[in-house]
């Protein structure tokens, strides 16, 4: 397996930079604003993860992201408050710490050559080391790319909620963390903090 060049990032320069490239690496982008980002993101864990790799000129640009923040049993936000709500009953919250894989993607040219495999590992790593007992993340049915690679990744369904149109269905996976994990991991990887 090659080596991957990673990369993280303190959360106000880490927001604007996900602002960015969030329109040019997902066909699906929500088009989040920088702002958005930063009011999730601060006042808790998070953590902003890209993988960088050189052009043919030698330029190195991201190919790759992961942003994830922890989600608490009593969240104020609405929309946080909402998704935590439809886990209870999958997800058991008290006296565990959470991680939501709240965003992310690989640019499309750059797919299938490990790049978010070492970003879900570096973030792995990350969270059994701050006590993270369990990483969440939403997708749909329609998302086939990104249901493969968390199926790879050995994720687990832990909730489906059906949609008229099933392509929409909502589907919830989740990943318990320990130290076993770590066993499975493969990608060699170089961490730069930005
Ligand atoms: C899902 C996505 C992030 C995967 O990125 P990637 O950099 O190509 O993934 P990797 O190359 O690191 O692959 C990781 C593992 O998943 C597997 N995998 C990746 N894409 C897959 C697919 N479409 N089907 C099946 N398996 C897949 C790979 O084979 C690899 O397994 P291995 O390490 O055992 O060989 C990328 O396809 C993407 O950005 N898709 C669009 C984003 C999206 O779907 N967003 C919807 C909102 S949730």
């Amino acid at each position: 397996m090659p080596h991957y060049n990673l990369r993280e990032y303190p959360l106000q320069q880490g927001a604007l930079e996900i602002a960015y490239i969030e329109e040019f690496f997902n066909e699906f982008p929500k088009r989040k604003t920088a702002n958005e980002i930063m009011s999730r993101l601060e006042d808790r864990e998070c953590q902003i993860l890209m993988a960088e790799a050189p052009l043919d000129d030698g330029t190195v640009v991201p190919v790759s992201y992961k942003v994830s923040h922890e989600l608490r049993e009593n969240e104020t936000d609405p929309a946080l408050a909402d998704l935590v709500e439809r886990l209870k009953g999958s997800v058991v919250f008290t006296g565990r710490r959470i991680l939501y894989n709240w965003l992310g993607a690989t640019r499309l040219d750059w797919r299938g050559r490990g790049h978010f495999r070492a970003l879900t590992e570096e973030q792995e790593a990350w969270a059994i080391n701050l006590g993270f007992d369990e990483v969440v993340v939403k997708t749909k049915n329609r998302y086939y790319d990104m249901r493969g690679a968390l199926d790879t990744l050995q994720f687990n369904v832990i909730k489906l909620e059906v949609a008229p149109d099933m392509m929409d269905a909502k589907v919830y996976l989740s990943k318990s963390l320990g130290l076993s994990v770590l066993d499975a991991h493969r990608s060699h990887r170089q961490v730069t903090r930005a």
